[in-house]
């Protein structure tokens, strides 16, 4: 009787609890009074090329291996080869240890690229400052980075999520607030320059201004790609035909340490972290390479050792915005069933220039015969976050569709950033950060818990507090 009574009791609280959520989204009413979506001038101070004959440019890192102790730095000279190696050690001025790279580079219509070095720098301790320094004589330059903690299950880490950023005075915005921001890696969710809006040389040379605007930040710190539609660069009217050419040249990824086939899909493990990269336009479908990859790449996953689970793609899974509604459909429909069955903690997606944030929901049950073709609240569900609110030049996508979906907790077309913040296995921080006329401005914020060790969690609580835990449970998640 007594346990009868119980059952009743949790199930008024999961039902009221639900009820509550499903009618509690918030398209935010907030306008905002913003700059013009269009590019900065190309000879803006923002777009400066560093003095110096010959001196290295567009100077950008990523990790480099699969657990954190390599990266990969890139940068160009633009007038001769120059020596292809990295100067680096742990303290300043001087440098214990030479690591030597790759140059290449490029054409692009009648476009010639400058000469692109990839340099690997791998053996590195975890948790240690690195500086290094890159080019001769007066016109070297000098930066640095951190390395991540070991991996640890309890390791913090402080994660930004950008996409979509091109290279507009919102874009400066989103990229300053995001610096201020005080993370330490960023995870990229595609769309980086929009210089494919450009015709002819032009193309080239907004890839390169944008590598020289992002500077500031990915020349101290990694940041983790993935790629968009803006990076296809498919121009047959230039007889320019190979898909994400300029990107795959200028941004190198460390897929092969995921024993991917492809840089544009791969994973990497950060801290307390697992990633896994995915790639909207790439074949996806069963049995194509990237989903063989992935169905490997989920099995490899270990909570005990990475207790978060985050997936990024370009375009989102759940959108309410007119704006690319449904495109993210086909990828649902065959990976959203792993994500539920993985407990992927959240899927960060870009592409719609809005910001919008959903409950944890799946909608695995539909079919093409089903009637249940809604989403429903599912706890072993993703959080899905777009936020493809970098600032770019086509502007906001200002029209949600109306009335918001039962789905959709927060959505806002504004510019602006996020972060994610692990605070240890069971917790992380999650902020939304709202460009608000030049001001950052916290606009959307939740705590997660982590849908491995989260869910044990409670169930240890269970036994003491049930009562307490599960609605505690439900509303924090
Ligand atoms: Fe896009």
């Amino acid at each position: 009787m007594r346990l009868m009574l119980l059952g009743l009791i949790i199930t008024l609280f999961v039902s009221v609890s639900f009820l509550n959520k499903g009618n509690a989204g918030i398209t935010s009413t907030f306008v905002r009074s913003e700059w013009p979506s269009t590019d900065i001038p190309i000879d803006n101070e923002a777009f400066a090329v560093p003095k110096g004959h010959n001196a290295p440019q567009q100077v950008h890192i990523t990790q480099g291996d699969y657990d954190g102790k390599a990266v990969i730095i890139s940068w160009v000279t633009p007038d001769e080869p120059g020596p292809s190696k990295v100067l680096y050690g742990t303290s300043q001025n001087s440098y214990e240890f030479t690591a030597k790279g790759t140059v290449s580079n490029y054409s692009f219509y009648k476009y010639k690229s400058g000469f692109i070095h990839q340099c690997l720098v791998d053996g590195l301790e975890y948790d240690t400052k690195y500086y290094y320094k890159i080019g001769s004589g007066e016109s070297a330059r000098e930066f640095w980075f951190h390395t991540p903690p070991k991996i640890d299950p309890d390791a913090p880490y402080k994660f930004g999520i950008i996409g979509d950023l091109g290279q507009t005075y919102n874009s400066l915005s989103t990229l300053e607030h995001y610096i201020q921001s005080g993370a330490q890696t960023v995870l990229f969710v595609g769309d980086l320059s929009y210089a494919d809006r450009y015709t002819y040389n032009d193309v080239g040379l907004r890839w390169d201004s944008w590598g020289r605007f992002v500077e500031k930040s990915t020349a101290y710190q990694p940041w983790i790609w993935s790629a968009g539609n803006h990076e296809i660069d498919y121009f047959p009217y230039m007889e320019e035909v190979t898909p994400f050419r300029s990107f795959l040249e200028r941004y190198p990824t460390p897929y092969l340490a995921s024993k991917s086939s492809n840089p544009l899909w791969y994973a990497i493990r950060r801290a307390s972290a697992h990633i896994i990269v995915l790639s909207s336009y790439s074949p996806f479908v069963k049995y194509t390479p990237q989903w063989e990859w992935l169905s490997e790449e989920l099995k490899k996953v270990d909570r005990e050792k990475t207790p978060w689970l985050i997936v990024l793609m370009h375009v989102p899974i759940y959108n309410s915005n007119e704006a690319h509604y449904m495109e993210g459909e086909s990828m649902r429909a065959v990976f959203e069933s792993w994500f539920v069955h993985y407990k992927v903690d959240v899927v960060f997606a870009g592409h719609v220039h809005a910001y919008e944030r959903s409950y944890r929901i799946s909608n695995i049950h539909y079919n093409i015969t089903s009637g249940d073709r809604y989403p429903i609240p599912d706890k072993s569900a993703p959080v899905y976050i777009t936020v493809g609110d970098g600032g770019n030049q086509e502007g906001l996508a200002a029209r949600f569709i109306d009335p918001q979906p039962d789905y959709s907790a927060f959505r806002e077309a504004s510019y602006g950033h996020s972060t994610f913040e692990i605070k240890n296995r069971t917790h992380a921080f999650y902020h939304w950060n709202r460009n608000d006329d030049g001001k950052k401005l916290a606009t959307d914020s939740f705590l997660l818990h982590n849908q491995y060790w989260g869910s044990s969690h409670r169930r240890r609580k269970l036994k003491k507090h049930y009562l307490r835990s599960i609605v505690e449970g439900i509303y924090i998640d």
